[in-house]
């Protein structure tokens, strides 16, 4: 086995399958190789989530499955949320790791592989006071048509039920001049598709003297040459302005795509979630994007059973969900985690409770998406071809509101992938449409 070669699984979200792509070109650039298999390789990264707990076990569980491995050769990292949070303890809990490294430490990366290479066991980056985490010229992106672009790191919300500003530290925002670079570079590169990343995004502030906000950003990203869309994640309510809403409706470069967490519908539970938002002044925000001429696609996050959470409260949570109608949504059963403040809050919902209100949630969302989705069959949508499915004879594709629409083409060749091309949508399921191209 040779002693540079490398293999990379992400767990997450998007942050941190970009933040892979960074450390992907970082190892390749000290001349490190790519393998397709855990056991091909020589040292085994994990980008790791601790959102909530199942997602932190992951880490462990796959870190047990190889401990046999750990004194033949191998070496074995652990990137991301659960390094940062947990730090030296995953020394204790999986021995045979040897390195530990947070995502505001990546720009280190290559002196802390001199260390390993040197044969150093416990080797950390753990500093959250760095501020060089954003893009470098070698990041890897793995699609050749969208890409991301991280402009904030961090958080400085408060959210009593949240490990993100533990694990990602302070908000630090990149100068619009190298983000305005980045993107017209990109599309030189042949990216079509940019997509904005931060954990508040929309809480953007421009350290440089030009002193951009978001949707002033957003829309100048929207006018790069080249590119045709452009999309942002994630969105919090309370930094939500009406001038991004304006910048949607006024360029269709801008996907018709929004997601806004809400996380409950009572605003007594968002008070004690420390969301900084009442229910009607969330509300207010989905009124200017139901405004807008542009159809904008909403989707959401919902936690269920906060603690102290109140059969009337979850009620309300049904009732907003049924006044938003989403187009998508990811639910989740509140899970304690450390550091948090909601981790010392009384009237813990039984798990039992918690599944019960999580099933009552999707099979509510589940009922308004086939509604939508069925209200779409006749229209033609723009989708950028993303790849083909051999087995059902199909291309895929996504919509400008970000949903996957299967589509036949006659051609059948990979040359498709990557263009844009108007589909007739011809038949909807909960998760997705089906289509048929060219439109006649
Ligand atoms: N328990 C359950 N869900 C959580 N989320 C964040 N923290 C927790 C937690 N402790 C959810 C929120 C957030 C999404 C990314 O994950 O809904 O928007
Ligand atoms: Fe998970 Fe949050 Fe870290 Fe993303 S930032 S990987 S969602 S803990």
């Amino acid at each position: 086995m040779s002693s540079k070669t490398f293999y990379i699984e992400t767990f997450g979200c998007q942050m941190n399958v970009h933040d892979s792509e960074k450390v992907v070109g970082t190892l390749i650039r000290q001349g490190y190789e790519p393998v397709a298999t855990p056991e091909q390789a020589h040292l085994v990264l994990y980008n790791t989530c601790s959102i909530r707990d199942k997602a932190e076990q992951k880490v462990f569980n796959r870190l047990q499955q190889f401990k046999r491995d750990a004194g033949r050769g191998k070496v074995f990292g652990v990137l991301g949320c659960v390094a940062q949070q947990e730090g030296e303890r995953i020394f204790e809990r999986a021995p045979h790791v040897s390195l530990v490294a947070g995502s505001a430490s990546y720009a280190q990366l290559p002196q802390l592989l001199v260390q390993i290479e040197a044969g150093n066991r416990r080797v950390t980056g753990l500093s959250l006071e760095t501020d060089e985490a954003f893009e470098t010229d070698f990041t890897r992106r793995d699609n050749p048509h969208r890409a991301y672009i991280t402009i904030i790191e961090g958080c400085d919300k408060s959210c009593a039920y949240c490990v993100v500003p533990f694990t990602r530290g302070p908000e630090r925002s990149r100068a619009s001049a190298s983000i305005m670079a980045e993107a017209r570079v990109l599309a030189e590169q042949g990216f079509t598709e940019i997509q904005l990343l931060g954990q508040n995004v929309n809480s953007y502030r421009d350290p440089s003297p030009a002193g951009w906000d978001f949707a002033t950003l957003l829309a100048r990203v929207g006018e790069v040459d080249g590119i045709r869309r452009v999309r942002f994640t994630t969105s919090h309510p309370r930094d939500f302005t009406k001038e991004i809403v304006d910048a949607i409706s006024a360029n269709p470069v801008l996907c018709n795509q929004v997601h806004l967490p809400v996380q409950s519908g009572s605003s007594r539970v968002l008070e004690c979630m420390d969301r900084l938002y009442t229910r009607d002044e969330y509300m207010r925000r989905i009124e200017w994007l139901k405004a807008s001429p542009r159809n904008i696609a909403l989707s959401t996050d919902i936690i269920v059973g906060f603690p102290g959470e109140t059969e009337a409260d979850f009620a309300q949570t049904l009732d907003l969900i049924d006044q938003v109608e989403y187009d998508s949504m990811f639910s989740f059963k509140y899970s304690p985690r450390p550091n948090t403040a909601a981790l010392t809050f009384e009237d813990a919902i039984p798990e039992d409770e918690k599944q019960r209100r999580l099933l009552i949630v999707q099979e509510r969302q589940r009922a308004i998406q086939i509604r939508r989705n069925a209200a779409r069959i006749g229209n033609v949508e723009e989708v950028l071809v993303e790849g083909r499915n051999h087995a059902l004879g199909q291309w895929i594709g996504r919509t400008s509101q970000n949903q996957t629409l299967n589509f036949t083409h006659p051609d059948t060749d990979a040359s498709l992938i990557g263009r844009y091309l108007p589909v007739l949508v011809t038949r909807a399921g909960p998760n997705s449409l089906a289509g048929e191209s060219p439109v006649m």
